[in-house]
C-alpha cells in the first residue's frame, strides 16, 4: 500500500449502539451498479478493486441493499471481500423492490422482509448482519408486522441491530416502541436539509444518522448548485475539491453524522476518504450555511 494513502480512521470512531465500532466516514455502494440502480456495473473488476480499496483505505461501514441492482451490490461486495476482515461492518437494507432503473414499491409484509434478510444472508455470505435497516416504512403494511419480522429475525440471531431509512421523530418513537432502533438513514446534504429535525432527534439519543445523497448525489457538486460558487471558492483555499468540503461540513455538522458517500472511480474514494482530514473554520461552515439556504 502506498504511504501517503488517506485513512477513514482519521474522521474518527462512532459505536453503534455502543458495542459495533465503525470510522465515521464510510461507502455507499448504490452507485457501483447500473444507472437507476439496476443492471449489472460496466465493469464488474472496477467496482470489485473500488470495494477492495476502500478497506484498505480504513473504510469499515459499507452501506448496500438488496435493492442495488437488485442483489448485485451485495453479490460484488461478498466477491470482492469475503473472507470479511475482522471489524468490517457491512449494513444492509430490505424492503424496497425495484421494478426497472430508479423504479420502486415498498413491501413491509413480513414473509418478504424475512425473505429478504435470508437472501441477504446468502449473497453476503453472513450468518449475522451487524446492520439491517428497514429501506422504507410501507404505507401498506402495519408497522408491527415489518418491525415484527426484523425483530424476530434479531431474536433468531440473523440481524445484530436495526436501522430506519427515511423517518420522521414520530416514526422513530414509534418504532422503538417495537425495536431497538441503532440508526436512521435520511436524504442529507447541505444544500438538502430537510431532516434536520431526525438530525436532532438522532443526536439527542446517540442514534447514528446515514446521510444518503451526501454531495446532494452528485448535483451539489455541479456550478447550478446554489452553494457552488461558495463551496468552490472554500475548496481553492483549502486546496481541496468541492466534494471533500461537501463531506468535510457533514462530518463536522454532528458526532452522529456518518456519511457514506458512493462512488464507482477509485480515485473518487481516495478524495473522498482524504476529506476527513479537512478542518473547515467557524466562518467556513457558516459562509456555506448561507450559500446553501
Ligand atoms: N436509504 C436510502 O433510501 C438511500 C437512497 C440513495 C442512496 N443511499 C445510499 O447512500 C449512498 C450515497 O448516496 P449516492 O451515492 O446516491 O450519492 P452521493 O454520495 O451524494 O453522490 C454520488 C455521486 O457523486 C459522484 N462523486 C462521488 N465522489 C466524487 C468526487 N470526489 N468528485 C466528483 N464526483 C464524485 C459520484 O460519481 P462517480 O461514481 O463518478 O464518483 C456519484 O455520481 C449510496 O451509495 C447508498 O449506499 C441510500
Amino acid at each position: 500500500m502506498r504511504s501517503e494513502l488517506p485513512s477513514a480512521a482519521v474522521s474518527g470512531t462512532f459505536q453503534i449502539d455502543g458495542d459495533l465500532p465503525v470510522h465515521r466516514l464510510g461507502y455507499g455502494t448504490m452507485r457501483l451498479v447500473g444507472d437507476g440502480a439496476w443492471g449489472e456495473p460496466e465493469d464488474p473488476g472496477k467496482a470489485r478493486r473500488v470495494l477492495r480499496h476502500a478497506v484498505e483505505l480504513g473504510i469499515n461501514l459499507i452501506d448496500t441493499a438488496d435493492a442495488y441492482g437488485p442483489e448485485i451490490a451485495e453479490r460484488l461486495i461478498a466477491e470482492a471481500l469475503y473472507p470479511y476482515p475482522n471489524g468490517l461492518v457491512i449494513a444492509t437494507k430490505g424492503g424496497i423492490t425495484r421494478q426497472g432503473p430508479a423504479k420502486t414499491e415498498y413491501v413491509g409484509r413480513a414473509g418478504y422482509l424475512i425473505q429478504c434478510v435470508e437472501m441477504s444472508l446468502r449473497r453476503l455470505k453472513l450468518e449475522r448482519i451487524d446492520l439491517y435497516q428497514l429501506h422504507r416504512i410501507d404505507p401498506r403494511t402495519p408497522l408491527e408486522e415489518s418491525l415484527g419480522a426484523l425483530k424476530q429475525m434479531h431474536e433468531q440471531g440473523k440481524i445484530r441491530h436495526i436501522g430506519l431509512s427515511e423517518v420522521s421523530p414520530g416514526e422513530i418513537e414509534a418504532a422503538e416502541k417495537i425495536i431497538k432502533v441503532v440508526s436512521v438513514q435520511n436524504r442529507y446534504s447541505l444544500s438538502d436539509r430537510r431532516h434536520e429535525e431526525t438530525l436532532r432527534y438522532c443526536e439527542s439519543r446517540g442514534i447514528a444518522f446515514l446521510p444518503w445523497y451526501p454531495m446532494g448525489g452528485g448535483k451539489q457538486l455541479k456550478a447550478e448548485n446554489p452553494a457552488a460558487a461558495k463551496l468552490g471558492l472554500i475548496a481553492e483555499s483549502h486546496g481541496a475539491s468541492t466534494a471533500q468540503i461537501s463531506l468535510a461540513w457533514l462530518l463536522q455538522r454532528s458526532p452522529v453524522m456518518l456519511p457514506i458517500p458512493g462512488t464507482s472511480q477509485v480515485a473518487h474514494l481516495e478524495q473522498n476518504v482524504a476529506a476527513a482530514s479537512l478542518q473547515l473554520s467557524t466562518e467556513e461552515i457558516a459562509a456555506l450555511e448561507t450559500a446553501a439556504s
